[in-house]
């Protein structure tokens, strides 16, 4: 009997100190005015629920409070978008207050000068600095042979081998960027650098806990050898003699203040860009392409349509001949390949902003600091917008004007909209273009594909390749 009584009351207890845990976040971030929701547990929040129900934990919150509702996650008090008006309204109004919210350990690793941290007109200058790179014209007159020379030589030996095309498409675009930014120098840091970016992208991926061992502090230390590789790199470049290069570089272009010399940028500025531009480009380009190799293997009729298209380009040139931007703009059927593969995958679930002030939204006050999770993921699968969702089918991107629409945030919206979107695209198209008129491949199977909370294989996809 006496067991019986401890044990009820350690039941009540426990009872009694959860509904306290549970109110604690509650009454923490009481506010008037605030979207409904819930806060969850002190500090952890809803993440748990959250990284392991995955989209589940979104969709089912929205059953429960709407398409716009407040919870805590990662660390931070949050409120969570999912209407499709509201996503533009934020996505725009960056100059009301509506900053990027990205998590401390990014911002700390990825430098103060980095895109994402900076607002107002020094994120104008940094904005103009970069499109002055990547416009249009730079891809046709200066990226593109770049391009193409690297993807072909990525994957010329590939014949006859079992590879694993997810440790070959970070490869690619990782050596593709540096490529871009150091021209022939590149092969002579990459052996020093590649391990390094990889150490930093981890880092940024990581709880700000500076301790030794943890992916923070090797992402922070990573970052310090790239700065130090950039700055001399940079140095060289000043005291060789013959700067004026017949094909100039990004970091060439970088160092004359811009093709015009409009856009003058101090060394820090310079190594911050870089590192933008190898990190914004990495992820999002690398496991495009292994999800479009995925979906090509499990889509017969797709890959043979793509294969035509790049057949016939191949079939009007000698085998030597580059690509050249008449035929990366003839490529319509892989760059609907490209969007539907984005779109499928869900590569981007959505974007980070936080408040810089208190601020009216939807009717509702929230509150200074908190952030915004503009997440994109659901419009992806909406059969309103996409008939049949879950369908891989490129074929829905040939009207160009479902690229167009304002529900498209695959490449994000408003004033932080994606400046690199057609560099990814042609990278994307030319290690396809190489890829699919030199091999066949099959998967070895067996090879898990995670979806969430990023799309990746945890041990690799390995595919065995052979040439036609
Ligand atoms: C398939 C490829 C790509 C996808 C899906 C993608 C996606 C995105 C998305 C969703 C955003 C919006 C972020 C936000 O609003 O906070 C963004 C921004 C950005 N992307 Fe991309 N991206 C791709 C390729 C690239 C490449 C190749 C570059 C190389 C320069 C690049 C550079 C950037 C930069 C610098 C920003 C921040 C812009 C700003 O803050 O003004 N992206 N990208």
């Amino acid at each position: 009997m006496a067991m019986f009584i401890v044990f009820v009351w350690v039941v009540f207890f426990l009872c009694i100190l959860t509904t306290a845990l549970l109110k604690w976040n509650e009454v923490k971030y009481k506010r008037n005015g605030l979207p409904p929701g819930t806060m969850g547990w002190p500090v952890l929040g809803e993440t748990t629920e959250f990284l392991k129900q995955g989209p589940a934990f979104m969709k089912n919150q929205r059953s429960r409070y709407g398409s716009f509702f407040r919870s805590h996650l990662l660390g931070c008090p949050t409120i969570v978008s999912m209407d499709a008006e509201l996503n533009r309204y934020i996505l725009v109004n960056e100059a009301k207050g509506l900053v990027p919210g990205y998590p401390q350990s990014m911002l700390d690793i990825l430098g103060k000068c980095n895109i994402a941290a900076v607002h107002g007109s020094a994120h104008k200058y940094m904005r103009g600095a970069l499109l002055g790179l990547i416009n249009p014209t730079m891809i046709r007159d200066n990226l593109l042979p770049k391009i193409d020379e690297f993807m072909r030589s990525h994957v010329s030996n590939w014949d006859n081998k079992i590879i694993d095309i997810q440790e070959k498409t970070k490869e690619m675009a990782f050596l593709s960027s540096l490529r871009q930014i150091a021209g022939p120098e590149s092969g002579s840091i990459s052996e020093a650098f590649m391990p390094e970016f990889f150490k930093l992208v981890l880092g940024t991926l990581s709880l700000p806990i500076n301790l030794p061992n943890t992916n923070y502090r090797r992402g922070f230390q990573a970052r310090q050898n790239i700065v130090s590789l950039l700055r001399n790199l940079i140095e060289d470049r000043r005291r060789a003699s013959s700067q004026e290069k017949q094909e100039p570089d990004m970091l060439y272009l970088l160092m004359k203040g811009g093709t015009e010399g409009k856009y003058k940028l101090s060394d820090n500025e310079i190594i911050d860009l870089i590192i933008t531009i190898l990190y914004s480009g990495y992820e999002t380009i690398s496991t495009t392409s292994m999800m479009a190799v995925k979906y090509l293997h499990d889509h017969p009729k797709v890959l043979e349509e793509l294969r035509k298209e790049h057949v016939s380009i191949r079939a009007r040139k000698k085998p030597e001949d580059p690509l050249t931007y008449e035929d990366f703009k003839s490529m319509s059927f892989t760059r609907a390949v490209i969007f539907e593969t984005s779109r499928l995958a869900t590569i981007v679930n959505g974007v980070l902003r936080k408040t810089t002030k208190d601020m009216e939204i939807n009717g509702y006050i929230i509150p200074e600091g908190w952030k915004i999770y503009v997440y994109t993921r659901e419009i992806n699968y909406d059969p309103q917008i996409y008939p049949d969702p879950l369908a891989f089918n490129p074929w829905r991107w040939l009207d160009k004007s479902t690229e167009n629409q304002h529900y498209f945030l695959i490449f994000g919206g408003g004033t932080r909209q994606c400046p690199g979107k057609e560099l990814g695209v042609a990278e994307i198209s030319t290690f396809l273009h190489y890829f699919l008129t030199s091999y066949r491949w099959e998967e070895v199977g067996g090879d898990k594909l995670m979806k969430f909370p990023r799309v990746e294989a945890p041990n690799g996809l390995h595919i065995k390749v052979s040439s036609h």
